[in-house]
């Protein structure tokens, strides 16, 4: 590891006292939990992914090469200090993805020794892909705006009990058994969709470009029992009852659980109805690790949370974006190169919030880690901060502050104005005008707030070489101060810049 002698034992005074330690996002995901669980990586001894699937694009930098895992831990290129690398029961795994990791980590001689893979983790098949991909876009428009890696239908099944698990891919019979009776239920839910459009989407390249297509039939299920054995047999020597190899670590060994996507993504708890399929919040990602909440707590939760902007991709009412519905609608159709080309002189001062935002973006480099969607910004909202802090703790880990750098202002929404019909919440009712301090989750109350902001002064200087907080410029303190006794946060670590070493502990 890179990263210098004085931040690494800072490092451990902080964490020194805890054994379970859950990173996590407190926004719509992509706030760096990649970057912090490699750094952390340095304390613990055993890391587990617990949720999500390869929707999520976790980036880690090794000098100047850029690693982005969407199911294997951020922790892998520690294996060779012995870190154990678990993918747990709650992840919704998709083994062409899982082997193409493997084979990368392989081709640069990265060893995965370590690595285990939960013999109850969910599995996703090419059924639950399709079905994503089409109904996502039923009619033609973007419904939800997934990832299309399949996510939905995986967890769907699993709680409609027509799911598979990873062990299934070392037993043929059962495999080929639930392979058969997923794809009966999967050929009943696409029933009215146009087959021309299924015909396509089963020759995506996340699909194998047809590998599993029939023309009459829309599924070979041979080739997709034949397929997923072969899977199977390459990933057999790191299936295990990994459940119970964390509950026997946990006490012993110091844990360290990496979060996917974010708590305004929970399905329970998030920006519903644009949310992901599973739990994404810390008790979720703990049971989907292997905890036992009766017996075993995570004694620290790091929420990492963009600042002081943010970031959401896919659909779904984003307050504070900027340019609102004309940034939504231009990140929903462009490509990374026509944004970088649209926005390539465009400024963070601009006046124009739409370009505005299109420079933060071209600055961030916020382009989807899996998708390679432009990702929408917008100002950070402490409304819904202070509402995902209900599932988080005070305890937060502060990132890309340096890429406001040049800004000569900083709008932090404070509060909303609800501008909406009256909209009951409970025994409360909303009406035009009503003040909300804190974020109501649903879509259709969030997409008629109006953000109330407070403006600050910029810092207007580059902060990617400072490594110790007094050290930061007074206007950025500042800013640091108003939110964190705005919302309640208590920063443990601030991020200046995407390799580990420019962290500055608190
Ligand atoms: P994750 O999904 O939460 O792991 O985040 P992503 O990897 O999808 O997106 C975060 C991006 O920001 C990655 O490209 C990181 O390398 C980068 N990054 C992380 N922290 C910082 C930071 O403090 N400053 C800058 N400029 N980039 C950062
Ligand atoms: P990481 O772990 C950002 C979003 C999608 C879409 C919604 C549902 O890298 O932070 P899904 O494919 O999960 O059914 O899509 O959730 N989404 C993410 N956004 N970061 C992620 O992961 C995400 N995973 C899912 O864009 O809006
Ligand atoms: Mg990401």
């Amino acid at each position: 590891m890179k990263t210098n002698i004085s931040m690494h034992s800072q490092l451990m005074d902080l964490l020194r006292a805890y054994w379970n330690i859950a990173i996590n996002c407190l926004q719509w995901g992509d706030t760096g939990k990649g970057k912090f669980v490699d750094l952390i990586t340095y304390w613990a001894d055993v890391i587990v992914r617990g949720r999500g699937g390869a929707n999520a694009g976790h980036s880690v930098l090794l000098g100047d090469e850029e690693y982005v895992f969407h199911l294997i831990p951020s922790s892998i290129l520690h294996d060779i200090d012995g870190k154990v690398s678990i993918i747990g029961n709650g992840v919704a795994v998709d083994p062409r993805i899982l082997c193409d990791e493997l084979a990368l980590l392989k081709a640069k001689n990265q060893s995965y020794n370590n690595f285990m893979l939960a013999l109850n983790a969910k599995l996703t098949l090419p059924t639950q892909i399709v079905r994503d991909r089409i109904v996502d876009k039923a009619g033609g428009k973007v419904v939800i705006g997934t990832t299309g890696r399949g996510i939905g239908p995986t967890y769907s099944d699993h709680a409609l009990r027509i799911g598979l698990e990873i062990n299934d891919l070392l037993n043929p019979d059962i495999l080929a058994k639930n392979v058969r009776n997923n794809v009966t239920y999967s050929l009943k839910v696409l029933q009215g969709y146009d087959p021309e459009i299924i015909k396509d989407v089963m020759h995506h390249e996340h699909l194998s470009r047809g590998l599993y297509y029939h023309p009459k039939k829309i599924f070979d299920v041979d080739s997709i029992i034949t397929r997923y054995l072969q899977f199977g047999e390459e990933l057999a020597e790191f299936i295990q009852d990994t459940d119970s190899f964390v509950q026997a670590a946990v006490g012993r060994r110091k844990i360290l659980l990496e979060g996917s996507q974010g708590a305004l993504l929970d399905v329970d708890n998030g920006t519903r109805p644009y949310v992901t399929g599973t739990s994404t919040i810390v008790d979720g990602l703990a049971i989907g690790a292997g905890f036992n909440l009766h017996k075993h707590h995570v004694d620290l939760a790091l929420g990492v949370v963009k600042f002081p902007y943010m970031t959401r991709v896919g659909s779904g009412p984003f307050p504070t974006e900027f340019g609102d519905r004309m940034s939504e609608e231009w990140c929903r159709d462009a490509t990374q190169e026509k944004d970088l080309e649209q926005f390539a002189t465009a400024s963070t001062n601009d006046i124009n919030e739409f370009s505005q935002g299109g420079a933060i973006r071209r600055l961030g480099r916020e382009f989807g880690a899996t998708t390679r969607r432009p990702r929408r910004t917008g100002w950070l909202d402490l409304p819904l901060l202070r509402y995902a802090m209900r599932w988080g703790s005070e305890n937060v880990i502060l990132t890309k502050p340096d890429v406001l750098d040049t800004c000569e202002q900083i709008k932090i929404c404070t509060s909303y104005i609800y501008d909406g019909p009256d909209y009951r919440v409970g025994t409360r009712v909303l009406t035009k005008g009503t003040s909300l301090r804190e974020a109501t989750p649903m879509a259709c109350v969030l997409e008629h707030c109006k953000p109330v902001y407070e403006i600050l002064p910029g810092w207007q200087r580059s902060i990617r070489g400072i490594r110790h907080f007094q050290d930061l410029p007074p206007q950025l303190i500042s800013v640091l101060n108003f939110v964190g006794a705005e919302a309640g946060i208590k920063p443990k670590m601030i991020s200046v810049g995407p390799a580990a070493e420019e962290t500055i502990i608190v």
